[in-house]
């Protein structure tokens, strides 16, 4: 008889086959177009295809199927934030922001091409995701596509990860823990709960279930992001695929410079405890969301 997956075996088997999907997908977006615009799109192709964890894109995947919702549609919702994410990535990486020369364990844009042609290509990555919401293969109402694509612009823009890299980068500004919170809500917090609340939006999902997801964003959001500030005080930079050591270095404000890596640590396993609370509506069907926000915190890469 067919065992139900237990959550660590239902979360590694949807992770391979979301890399794989999304890489059969970027495949197909990206087709250099055969003149002189292909160094644009191997640019774009160098940085999407093929490394990351595709945590978002996961998001939106199992938070689509608590409801039902058609995978090629999470899929493609998926990508299209997939492509904003990759974008950031790209800019966060130039020299003018934190000038880095690694990223999933291949020079970055910048390096592997030119400075122009990352810029470029992070543009491109950045409309490609509101060109692939905007087709109705993603979702055949219009209502539920202009939700999509405003909330993304909003979780994409100053409101969101763009007005958070801009806090980023001025530690003075940031101050204590709640300082923190608000920057992290920003930067990384944003993107996440859009591909939290994006199932939601393609299933017309009725307010208290989105109310939930929404809480469970914010705190795997925040947990996320002290993860990735670990990673960069103690982790391993092989298995990062990323420098890591230079938080500290330039200054940033984060929980692990405020409250030190064990408090820290501790404060992200809260957080993922209180995610856990937010998903109890959802019974046993919340499994890979509750899956996900564990990986989350105790993930060294
Ligand atoms: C790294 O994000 C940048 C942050 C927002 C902290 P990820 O850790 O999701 O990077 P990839 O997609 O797996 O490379
Ligand atoms: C970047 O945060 C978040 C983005 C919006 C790209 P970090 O600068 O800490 O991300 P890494 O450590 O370079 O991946
Ligand atoms: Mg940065
Ligand atoms: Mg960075
Ligand atoms: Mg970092």
């Amino acid at each position: 008889m067919l065992q139900p997956a237990e959550p660590e075996n239902l979360l590694s088997a949807s992770l391979q086959r979301i890399c794989a999907d999304i890489d059969r997908m970027l495949d197909a977006v990206l087709a250099p177009p055969g003149d002189a615009r292909d160094r644009l799109f191997h640019a774009m192709r160098h940085a999407a295809i093929g490394g990351g964890k595709r945590l978002r894109p996961l998001l939106v995947h199992a938070s689509a199927d608590l409801f039902g919702v058609p995978r090629f549609q999470a899929l493609r919702a998926g990508l299209a934030v997939e492509c904003i994410h990759v974008h950031s990535l790209i800019h966060d990486d130039l020299p003018c922001m934190d000038d880095d020369d690694l990223r999933r364990g291949k020079p970055t844009v910048h390096k592997a091409f030119d400075e122009a042609t990352a810029v470029l290509a992070g543009d491109a990555l950045h409309a490609l995701a509101f060109e692939i919401l905007g087709d109705p293969l993603t979702h055949p109402e219009d209502a539920v596509r202009c939700e999509l694509i405003r909330d993304l612009a909003v979780a994409a823009g100053g409101a969101g990860m763009a007005g958070g890299q801009m806090l980023d980068l001025l530690p003075g500004e940031v101050g204590d823990v709640n300082g923190v919170i608000r920057l992290q809500r920003l930067k990384t917090g944003a993107l996440i709960g859009w591909s939290v609340e994006a199932g939601a939006a393609l299933a017309n999902a009725r307010p208290s279930d989105r109310m939930s997801l929404r809480g469970y964003g914010q705190c795997l959001g925040l947990a996320f992001q002290i993860a990735d500030d670990l990673l960069d005080a103690n982790g391993s930079e092989a298995k990062a695929g990323k420098r890591l050591r230079k938080d500290a270095e330039a200054g940033k404000a984060s929980f692990v410079s405020l409250l030190g890596p064990d408090r820290a640590r501790a404060q992200a396993h809260m957080l993922v405890d209180q995610a856990a609370d937010h998903l109890r509506p959802f019974g046993r069907d919340g499994s890979l969301l509750q899956a996900i926000a564990e990986f989350a915190v105790v993930r060294d890469h």
